[in-house]
């Protein structure tokens, strides 16, 4: 099963996708993690130190280079098929790719770093049949309407804020003309009598996150958001968004 995890800036999307990870992980799957945003961040929040993390893959241009080409000449559709092993870092027993985001492939080399980081999102997502937590920047479109309607389910991560609600909204909304039709909603950091604005359209809400004091506190000196005191409310939580997956 695939699952993407999207959301507005800031509100959880990173740590959410670690738990989900993590919580798979320790249940005996085999799980590919996979940073599909600008930051670097899934890796360090699975306990890698930011020189473990492997260089994105959007910034590989001899990789690039070699599978897509440059200038007008490009291939669309380059070989792939070796690059998650090649590529993949372990990380506690999962696997992790990091991509990078296609919109911030950078000038000079966007086209050939989206035709290979679509490639092989398409790829992974279309043929691997293990488990997938594809950690995304806000948007889905930049996945393309194939690669999208192939992952199984969205997690829209919001706060409790109508700011964040309205783009978790928008987000959904997309997701659905692209054809990802299962979504969840997951609130984090918020209290648990929040009630949601009736007028805004959202997923079905799944999982309320309360605000963790001890993760703060460790985010003072390690990006690691695994290993916290809650673990039962995490893996609680964790539960409650596979089960509706798997509906
Ligand atoms: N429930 C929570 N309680 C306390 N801190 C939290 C909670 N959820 C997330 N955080 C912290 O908030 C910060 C932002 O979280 P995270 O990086 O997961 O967000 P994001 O949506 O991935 O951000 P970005 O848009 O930058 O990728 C991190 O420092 C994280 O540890
Ligand atoms: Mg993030």
């Amino acid at each position: 099963m695939k699952i993407a995890v999207a959301g507005k800036g800031g509100v959880g999307k990173t740590t959410i996708a670690a738990w989900l990870g993590d919580y798979l992980n320790r249940k005996g799957m085999q799980v590919w993690m996979i940073d599909a945003d600008t930051a670097i961040s899934l890796g360090p929040a699975l306990g890698l130190s930011l020189d473990e993390v492997p260089t994105p893959l959007v910034n590989n241009k001899k990789l690039i280079q070699e599978r897509v080409g440059s200038g007008v000449f490009i291939n669309l559709n380059p070989h792939v098929e070796d690059l998650p092993q090649k590529l993949a870092k372990e990380v506690r027993g999962m696997k992790l790719l990091v991509m990078g985001t296609i919109a911030g492939a950078g000038a000079g080399c966007g086209c050939a770093a989206n035709a290979i980081l679509k490639a092989l999102l398409a790829y992974m997502i279309l043929r691997s049949s293990q488990w997938m937590i594809v950690d995304l920047e806000a948007g889905v479109e930049h996945l393309g309407r194939g690669t999208v309607s192939s992952v199984d389910g969205l997690v829209v991560v919001s706060e409790p804020s109508i700011r964040g609600l309205q783009i978790a909204s928008n987000i959904a909304r997309l997701a659905k003309e692209l054809g990802l039709k299962k979504q969840v909603l997951v609130l984090n950091r918020t209290d648990d009598d929040f009630k949601l604005p009736q007028d805004i359209p959202l997923p079905k809400l799944v999982a309320k996150v309360p605000y963790l004091e001890s993760l703060a506190e460790r985010q003072k000196s390690s990006s690691c958001v695994l290993d916290l005191p809650e673990v039962d409310i995490i893996d609680n939580i964790c539960e409650k968004i596979i089960k509706e997956m798997r509906k």
